[in-house]
């Protein structure tokens, strides 16, 4: 069984298409939640494997990036790209809010330079492959203690939640800038937390601390 984890607001677009149509506007009955758009828990309270991010909302990626000086061992790049359920971005576009089954996947990605692998026409920069190195993700869900829970995938079928011990959690807390959600990260959030003012106080006070 499973138990879906957003309100059942069902969005419903109507395209009209062809020459002879009398109306060729796209008309949409307004809805705040997309009903099958965000994650999906099994009975069991597993995060089931969200097939469907890569046709979610891209909010931002980077390239190595790394939380310790130290330089990482590995032998490649890597890219990390974060995607959000369509309809908990739309709402944080408007509101500044993560509604109830919001879930953002960061996916991390081999990244190659021109040269040293065949790729097509690129000679310098990095370009992304098919390798998928590590698949994350981070769930609002109010019957996660604390609100929000974390899930690393290592199968395309489901993942158990990651302990609140772990240092996912603290990370988050102490240097996310919204709802321990990395928005500094994702510039066309960032604008949207900037002008409602809703950056949290441990982000904040830790730029404060940086300016100075
Ligand atoms: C030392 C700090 C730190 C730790 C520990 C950490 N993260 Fe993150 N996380 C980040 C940063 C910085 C970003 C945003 C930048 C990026 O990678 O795109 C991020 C982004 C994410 C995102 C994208 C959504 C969001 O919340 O912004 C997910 C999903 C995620 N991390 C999962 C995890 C999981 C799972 C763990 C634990 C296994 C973890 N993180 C541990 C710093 C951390």
């Amino acid at each position: 069984m499973l138990v879906r984890s957003l309100l059942s607001t069902a969005m419903v677009s109507t395209m009209l298409l062809g020459g002879s149509s009398p109306s060729p506007k796209t008309s949409s009955v307004a809805a705040t939640v997309d009903a099958a758009d965000g994650p999906e828990f099994a009975a069991d309270k597993q995060l089931e494997f969200p097939v469907k991010y890569r046709e979610w909302t891209y909010v931002g990626s980077g390239v190595d990036m790394s939380y310790t000086l130290k330089e990482e061992a590995a032998d490649h790049s890597t890219f990390n790209t974060v995607f959000v359920n369509p309809s908990s971005y739309r709402e944080f576009m408007k509101t500044g809010t993560w509604p109830d089954g919001t879930a953002l996947v960061l996916e991390n990605r081999v990244a190659v330079h021109g040269g040293e692998r065949q790729a097509s026409l690129n000679k310098h920069g990095l370009t992304q492959t098919n390798e998928v190195t590590g698949l994350e993700v981070h769930v609002k869900n109010a019957f996660l203690p604390g609100g929000w829970g974390f899930y690393a995938f290592d199968n395309k079928k489901s993942a158990k939640i990651i302990p609140q011990a772990a240092s996912c959690y603290s990370c988050h807390q102490q240097h996310a800038a919204v709802d321990t959600t990395f928005v500094q990260f994702y510039p066309t959030l960032m604008e949207v937390a900037n002008e409602k003012k809703i950056l949290s106080k441990a982000y904040s006070d830790e730029m404060g601390k940086a300016a100075k």
